[in-house]
């Protein structure tokens, strides 16, 4: 008999595990960027067992940023970035009852990667996890119950346990969503509604082609955002659109990531002038909106019915924060560039970070989808990848 366990029992984010070639300078530059401070590490014995060493950082919202790097080659990390430049290789969520949400994902016949893992700390903490596999190649997500465990996590060591503490860069309100690219969204987003129970919340299309039909190239996008209802936790999801498949910015992200992935996770924050002031100061790139797209903005804000905002709009177009919303609800979001850009070099890859600021519009910035579109084109172009895609184009 089915038991009636209908639900993933998603709590929030624990943390994000990124893979990286380079432990010392991924460390270094999201403490830099974002504020982020180191908080564990993990220990000889961990490090010896698994073939990996990580560092974990109090990230966006205190949610943990684990920085993992291999030791050895057959280690998961390794296998990961032999096959794909550095980037996120697991979200990890906490769940309200791991037992419960493993009858779920079984359920669903989902693809466990290991058994439960049961771990007692001596204070009477616990610590339940599992973890599967998805739809998006080699990233896996990672379920979590823990009470009072005394480390960050097993085979970890605490560096600094103060808890609570603020990002002095803002980022306090953790990760507002996370965004995948695949060359077909479908498998990844019914993987998110069979295994996961999530649902439909948002969908666009967009394409060059749309606004400029006559210029015989182009790129398009669409986008599907799923979530779970429960804990509110959304997930974008990007497919390249035809025609000019090849030229969208999404095939480009899977042929440079080797595969579908994490594109970008976005932090929310309530201040974006003062977070991106500082994010900048740090020597961290944006992506830019072009003239055109602050010369059109008055136009736009009355089109969508918002008549002011609290923000001063010449500091918000200095800064090259983009505007959407409607009804008199808004939201302000920039983009950074990827962080091969960011490291300067090609094996750091091309996840990239958002911040976004929501002034009661939940939506994900329609307006603003065409805006980021046509400033990674820009990129894009700039490293005379356009050119290579059309030649690649035309032998379709
Ligand atoms: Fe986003």
């Amino acid at each position: 008999m089915k038991h009636e366990n209908r639900s993933l029992g998603l709590v929030n984010y624990h943390s994000i595990q990124y893979f990286s070639r380079d432990l010392k300078s991924c460390v270094e530059w999201h403490k830099k960027t974002f504020g982020f401070e180191e908080i564990a590490q993990s220990s000889e014995n961990w490090e010896k067992r698994h073939g990996m060493r990580s560092v974990v950082l109090r990230g966006a919202g205190s949610i943990g940023w684990i920085i993992t790097e291999p030791i050895e080659k057959n280690s998961t990390a390794g296998r990961y970035l032999s096959t794909h430049p550095d980037g996120v290789a697991f979200l990890n969520f906490k769940v309200k009852n791991l037992k419960k949400t493993v009858e779920f994902l079984a359920d669903k016949k989902a693809a466990f990667l290991y058994e439960i893992e049961n771990h007692k700390s001596l204070n009477d903490g616990y610590w339940y996890e599992t973890a599967i596999a998805t739809a998006l190649d080699d990233v896996g997500f990672r379920f979590i119950e823990e009470s009072q465990y005394d480390q960050f996590a097993p085979g970890f060591k605490w560096i600094n346990q103060e808890k609570n503490k603020h990002n002095s860069f803002g980022l306090d309100l953790g990760i507002d969503h996370v965004t995948c690219n695949g060359r077909s969204m479908h498998a990844i987003t019914e993987f998110y509604r069979h295994c996961l129970g999530f649902e439909q919340y948002w969908g666009i299309e967009f394409h060059t082609n749309h606004h400029k039909p006559d210029l015989g190239t182009g790129s398009g996008l669409e986008s599907i955002v799923m979530w779970d209802k429960e804990s509110g936790i959304k997930f974008a999801t990007n497919q390249p659109l035809a025609p000019y498949f090849n030229n969208s910015q999404i095939q480009i992200y899977v042929e440079d990531n080797r595969g579908s992935g994490v594109q970008h996770i976005a932090f929310g924050t309530k201040n974006i002038i003062d977070t991106v002031s500082k994010i900048r100061n740090k020597g961290a790139v944006f992506l830019e909106a072009s003239d055109k797209y602050y010369e059109q903005l008055p136009a736009r804000m009355s089109a969508m019915k918002l008549d002011k905002i609290k923000e001063p709009f010449n500091i918000i177009k200095e800064n090259n924060i983009l505007l959407d919303g409607s009804n008199s609800k808004y939201l302000l979001q920039i983009f950074m560039k990827e962080q091969s850009v960011q490291l300067q070099k090609k094996e750091a890859g091309p996840f990239f970070y958002e911040i976004i600021q929501r002034e009661g519009d939940e939506s994900f910035g329609e307006g603003n989808f065409k805006a980021l579109f046509d400033s990674i084109e820009k990129q894009q172009v700039s490293e005379n990848r356009q050119e290579m895609r059309e030649r690649v184009d035309s032998l379709c």
